[in-house]
């Protein structure tokens, strides 16, 4: 899955599932890319996050195989690996929807009525519950900290779209502009 840097869209490749065999990211072109990576930094770690970038910028998320492949490929553990992957919220452990979507409930936003634009983005998208992906696969809805807009509430990230002073009323007109 590829972020569109200009449009926030995804592009969906083929995916990955628990129950197909793994195909490494890191050969051919990829592994040029990651070689590449890997002439800027002093330590195969400081590429940790460009390299799992690479792992979700393919498969659209970052399963426990490709974990195993990105420790391999950059002399850690897996347990390390899995440590960075879970403290960023930009990496997906799970499938998600074609877009992702995060809220900040964070204090400032959550007194500004950041709650109510969870809800609306809950019903609107069919996703129901934070972390559930619709039925449709379109939507996966999460709440973030603080995304450095507090004057801005409430913010709302969808892939890499930066959208500003979101109310429950915009929320399905945003939905409904997301296909
Ligand atoms: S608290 Fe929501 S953007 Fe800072």
């Amino acid at each position: 899955m590829t972020y569109g840097p200009s449009s926030g869209q995804l592009v969906r490749p083929p995916e990955h599932h628990h129950d197909e065999p793994y195909v490494p990211v890191f050969t051919g072109a990829r592994r040029d890319e990651l070689d590449t990576i890997l002439s800027r930094y002093p330590t195969k770690m400081a590429a940790l996050l460009p390299a799992l970038w690479m792992v979700q910028d393919t498969y659209g998320w970052v399963s426990e195989p490709a974990v195993e492949e990105v420790a391999s490929v950059l002399d850690l553990t897996p347990a390390y690996v899995k440590g960075v992957l879970s403290f960023y919220t930009m990496y997906h452990q799970h499938p998600v929807g074609k877009h992702f979507v995060q809220v900040c409930t964070t204090t400032p936003c959550n007194v500004c009525g950041a709650e109510d634009v969870v809800k609306a983005f809950l019903e609107h998208t069919g996703c129901g519950e934070l972390g559930v992906t619709s039925p449709d696969n379109r939507f996966t809805v999460i709440e973030v900290e603080c995304l450095g807009a507090c004057g801005f509430a409430t913010p709302v990230m969808i892939n890499n779209e930066f959208i500003e002073s979101v109310t429950p009323e915009r929320v399905a007109r945003i939905v409904a502009e997301h296909d």
